[in-house]
């Protein structure tokens, strides 16, 4: 395997906190931080066209997000819904496969409608990969790939002494995507928060206080350089 990373990331996945805190600096509703947010996700999106990565995952909403009060949640859904409806467009011109990871079933009808629908319309772009995590939780993730596994041993499909890592991997949410080189959190937070747990085991973490509202082309391309200077061994000699 390489030991350097001398490149661009292929996959860039994000924690994008601190919405709350941004609104809250403002003296605004929560509510106007998440609206802020989106926008930063066009961004990034744009700088990652211009680089060339192929894969960016953005973490939406945690499966613990649910505990937050209703009118933020509802909120919350109601940005998503509006922003798939608004930025198809856009996927579509710049041929953008758009994909979701987390147990989507549970998520509001109308959002799934309207998600389920822009993902059918761009499945069939290859070039690169937007990915929303929603109702995304990492141990439930995996917990969910060992419930597949363990029926396929029950139907007598899979031989347990047969199950290895590529196995596991195979029965994730997004088999396919390879794992984040790079892991962004903005807004200062030193944790993971559940998020892709399985996949960053040897991907490159980079905090920054930054809120993810006033995190924009700048601060990601910093983001980006940093990444460039870091040596990955592997668990080798690098
Ligand atoms: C991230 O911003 C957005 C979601 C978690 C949905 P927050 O809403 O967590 O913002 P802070 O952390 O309260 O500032
Ligand atoms: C993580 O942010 C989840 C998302 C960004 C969607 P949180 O704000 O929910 O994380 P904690 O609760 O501070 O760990
Ligand atoms: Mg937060």
């Amino acid at each position: 395997m390489n030991t350097s990373s001398a490149g661009w990331p292929r996959h860039v996945a994000i924690i994008m906190d601190g919405n709350g805190r941004w609104a809250q600096l403002h003296g605004l509703p929560r509510t106007r931080g998440h609206e802020e947010g989106a926008e930063s996700i066009a961004a990034v999106l744009r700088v990652c066209r211009e680089v060339g990565i192929p894969y960016l995952t953005l973490y939406a909403f945690s499966s613990e997000n649910w505990v937050r009060p209703r009118t933020e949640v509802h909120c919350l859904m109601g940005l998503l819904r509006r922003y798939l409806r608004s930025r198809e467009k856009e996927l579509h011109k710049h041929r953008t496969r758009l994909r979701a990871i987390g147990r989507l079933e549970a998520l509001p009808p109308t959002v799934w409608r309207e998600l389920s629908r822009v993902m059918d319309a761009t499945a069939h772009y290859t070039e690169r990969q937007l990915i929303l995590a929603l109702n995304y939780g990492a141990r439930a993730e995996i917990t969910d790939a060992v419930r597949a596994i363990a029926r396929k041993v029950r139907r007598g499909e899979l031989d347990p002494e047969r199950i290895d890592e590529a196995v596991v991997t195979g029965h994730l949410y997004a088999p396919d995507v390879p794992d984040p080189d790079l892991l962004i959190r903005t807004s200062g937070e030193l944790r993971l928060s559940n998020f892709l747990l399985w996949q960053a085991s040897y991907t490159e973490l980079y905090f920054t206080p930054v809120l993810w509202p006033d995190f924009r082309e700048g601060e990601f391309r910093a983001a980006l350089l940093d990444y460039r200077r870091r040596h990955r061994r592997f668990g080798g000699l690098g």
